[in-house]
């Protein structure tokens, strides 16, 4: 280990520069001579059958190159096997340009291949459509009577089905002395990375494809590409070099990969195709989703009884679920518990995971219901919660892995000045306006899953690294780096990271948090191996000072292998290497968590939300004024990108309480709000004092780098803590996200 350790080291992110002054080359700005541009025509129906679709206007245009439908799409392997991708829900994945039905408004119909991007566009405007409508329902309101509970599926293996019912909680709610109960809505949103969906596709010849792609995942697509094309893995390298946002739209190809892909294999030729923005609400979202809470608790506090049911759309091709309320007893330990998670098939696209999926829903009831709870019971919200503080999950009935939540609430409110609340509702001012202290907790899974990574000392004696995964603009490359660079004691600038690229070691999909915790644990299995290689390379040199030394006795600093004991006997990496006929010392390594330890134990981050608003009565306008978010997270490798991390969810907590929403017209089916201009996200101007706070948290157990993952644990406890404070506020309990000004006045 590195005497000089850059985990824990606030760390600028390796490739900022690089993005800043524009030097980092995104998906779509791989140019090769003779490149064609696709543009994607959407359908303008909800539900029912092409007719005809007329491209004879289309193609008379010079430069046109070809149009590809229903009708003269080139038949693929996909058409003839089922293939789900690694965040595929249970069910059938959507087809482009299938057959000639339509399931969802926006559903891609054809591609318009030309020589320039602006051609293609205009030449898709002249393609017309003619269609056989069908009757369609699009509102999960009138819909409810349709809900079904989700099948179980292999893809829902990260998506726990919710816990079983305990004790008999009609009974315990009914005979509660304090009651709470609410009714929750949250409309759609979509993740509106600030990168459009992109694909270039370069053509090598003889049905080998390299594709740089906007993704979450370089595997993941390339194996979709390999399947849907009926390719050879090996012929399918899918680059994903940097990537301008994703939050979970990345986690699934997306149909412009295969557009792309389909017009470079049957044109042979290079083919970019781009989704604009209005495209980007073509596929997956976060759904809309309607819950019900009823909490019961003692008039000391104690809850007792906990309901939580939710009903959440998916389409009429997959079951789409989210983990929404699982939440309740994982943080209360309630003893009599019921929870629902139903589903209702809708004519739409399906959902896709969006950061938080589930948990920054389900833990808005949860949290608000709370505070609904703490002011019938006449107990200060944050006391409440460490009343009903569980150092256990009780809904597994298995203890925490490591769990300094209590960390949070105190240090937080610490920091907030929590105590300085008058706990009346509408008792506190500033100037015109009612001012709101709120509060509330945050949960999310600590995963880790299966990867791969490689490791190799080359003859200068650096280190390269490498893995598939992508760097999503979370700091993967950074992190990755300082992993590695400690693992080997090395300086970070002796360290290379290579990352997004299919050719490289496995990698999963960068989501769920999970991507410090996974492939931070490849490459220190990777580094660990490495090490010993090295070591055993230089015990076997002729006159070695290492040859009856054990590993353990020696260590490795800055390129060399020295004794613990006498540092002045020493071999270089370079001189290893040398030794080793000048040959590289390479190690790959496949890490797996160790199941059998973690299921004795619920892993998962932890934050407490401490939130200020200030509210004008007048005119319906809500600020978030000061927060303060207090995580505990396991080992923070780097606080800098971290802190960046709780930050974009904390601002992505305040959009989803007051800005987000894609709102749909029901009598078309249609999202009205397809651009950035009317669908709302927090600008400058409505972001203040935003404070992070990292508890110290140590964890033997949840994986080697004691990391849980902060990837999605800012956002989720945002969203009610600003709820409660504008209750605190106003006395009002507004439980339709977004709060709109109107429910103000
Ligand atoms: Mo995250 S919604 O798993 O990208």
């Amino acid at each position: 280990m590195s005497n000089r350790p850059s985990i824990g080291q606030p760390i600028s992110r390796l490739e900022g520069q690089m993005k800043v002054t524009g030097s980092a080359k995104y998906s779509g700005e791989y140019n090769t001579p003779g490149l064609l541009y696709g543009y994607v025509v959407n359908s303008t129906i909800v539900r029912g059958e092409i007719v005809s679709i007329n491209t004879v206007d289309a193609r008379a245009l010079p430069g046109v190159i070809e149009i590809f439908t229903h009708d003269n799409r080139p038949s693929l392997a996909w058409f003839n096997m089922q293939y789900a991708d690694m965040d595929a829900p249970p069910g059938s994945p959507f087809r482009p340009l299938h057959d000639n039905e339509i399931k969802y408004y926006g559903q891609p119909i054809a591609l318009v291949v030309a020589e320039t991007f602006e051609l293609a566009r205009f030449a898709a405007s002249l393609v017309t459509v003619e269609y056989e409508e069908e009757t369609f329902s699009t509102d999960i309101h009138v819909n409810l009577g349709k809900a079904r509970a989700p099948k179980a599926g292999l893809a829902t293996a990260l998506k726990p089905p919710p816990p079983k019912p305990k004790g008999d909680f009609e009974e315990a709610y009914a005979n509660s002395p304090v009651q709470a109960s609410g009714e929750f809505f949250h409309g759609t949103e979509h993740h509106n990375p600030l990168e459009l969906f992109t694909t270039t596709t370069i053509y090598e010849g003889e049905g080998k494809l390299t594709i740089y792609d906007k993704t979450q995942g370089t595997v993941n697509c390339q194996l979709y590409v390999g399947n849907v094309f009926g390719l050879h893995f090996k012929d399918v390298r899918v680059i994903s070099p940097y990537v301008g946002g994703a939050f979970g739209a990345g986690l699934r190809p997306q149909y412009q990969l295969f557009m792309s892909v389909m017009a470079a294999l049957e044109l042979k030729r290079n083919v970019r195709v781009t989704l604009d923005r209005s495209q980007m609400f073509t596929f997956g979202y976060r759904p809309p989703t309607i819950q019900t809470t009823q909490f019961g608790a003692n008039t000391d506090g104690t809850v007792t009884a906990l309901n939580h049911e939710a009903f959440g759309q998916t389409s009429h091709f997959e079951d789409y679920t989210e983990v929404v309320v699982n939440w309740a007893n994982m943080l209360y330990p309630a003893q009599n518990t019921l929870f629902k998670y139903n589903m209702v098939p809708l004519d739409v696209f399906s959902p896709l995971d969006m950061r938080a999926p589930g948990g920054s829903t389900g833990v808005h009831a949860i949290e608000s219901t709370m505070d609904d709870l703490s002011y019938k019971l006449k107990i200060d919200p944050l006391q409440l919660r460490l009343i009903n503080y569980s150092v256990d999950d009780v809904s597994m009935d298995r203890p925490y892995s490591s769990k300094e939540l209590r960390q949070c609430y105190l240090q937080g409110a610490e920091k907030f000045g929590w105590s300085n609340r008058n706990p009346e509702p509408r008792s506190m001012r500033k100037g015109n306006k009612l001012v709101g202290y709120g509060m509330a907790t945050g949960i999310w899974e600590a995963m880790t899953v299966p990867a791969r990574a490689e490791a190799i000392i080359t003859k200068e004696g650096k280190l390269l690294v490498s893995s598939a995964v992508t760097d999503i603009g979370t700091g993967t490359l950074t992190v990755m780096t300082q992993i590695a660079a400690d693992e080997l004691g090395l300086k970070m600038d002796d360290v290379t990271f290579s990352y997004g690229d299919s050719k490289m070691p496995f990698a999963p999909i960068q989501g769920g948090s999970f991507t410090v915790s996974t492939i931070g644990s490849a490459i220190k299995a990777a580094g660990k191996a490495l090490r010993k290689k090295l070591f055993k390379k230089a015990a076997d040199i002729d006159n070695s000072p290492f040859k009856n030394v054990a590993i353990e006795d020696v260590d490795f600093d800055n390129g060399n292998i020295i004794l613990k004991q006498n540092p002045s006997v020493s071999l270089s990496f370079q001189e290893i290497v040398a030794a080793n006929k000048g040959k590289q010392i390479r190690t790959i390594n496949f890490s797996v968590p160790n199941v059998l330890k973690l299921k004795k134990y619920s892993r998962a981050a932890h934050s407490a939300a401490f939130v200020e608003v200030e509210v004008d009565e007048e005119l319906g306008i809500v600020n978030v004024t000061r927060a303060v978010t207090a995580v505990a997270a396991g080992n923070i490798i780097n606080p800098k990108t971290a802190r960046s991390q709780i930050l974009g969810g904390m601002i992505w907590g305040i959009s989803k309480a007051l800005r987000e929403e894609t709102i749909t017209d029901h009598h078309f089916g249609k999202y009205m709000n397809t651009n950035l201009g009317e669908y709302h996200i927090p600008v400058h101007a409505d972001i203040h004092e935003l404070d992070v706070i990292f508890v110290d948290e140590k964890d033997e157990i949840v994986n080697e780098l004691g990391s849980k993952g902060i990837g999605e644990i800012g956002l989720v406890a945002m969203p009610p803590a600003i709820a409660n404070a504008i209750f605190h506020a106003t006395g009002k309990r507004i439980n339709q996200f977004p709060i709109h000004f109107d429910s103000l006045l």
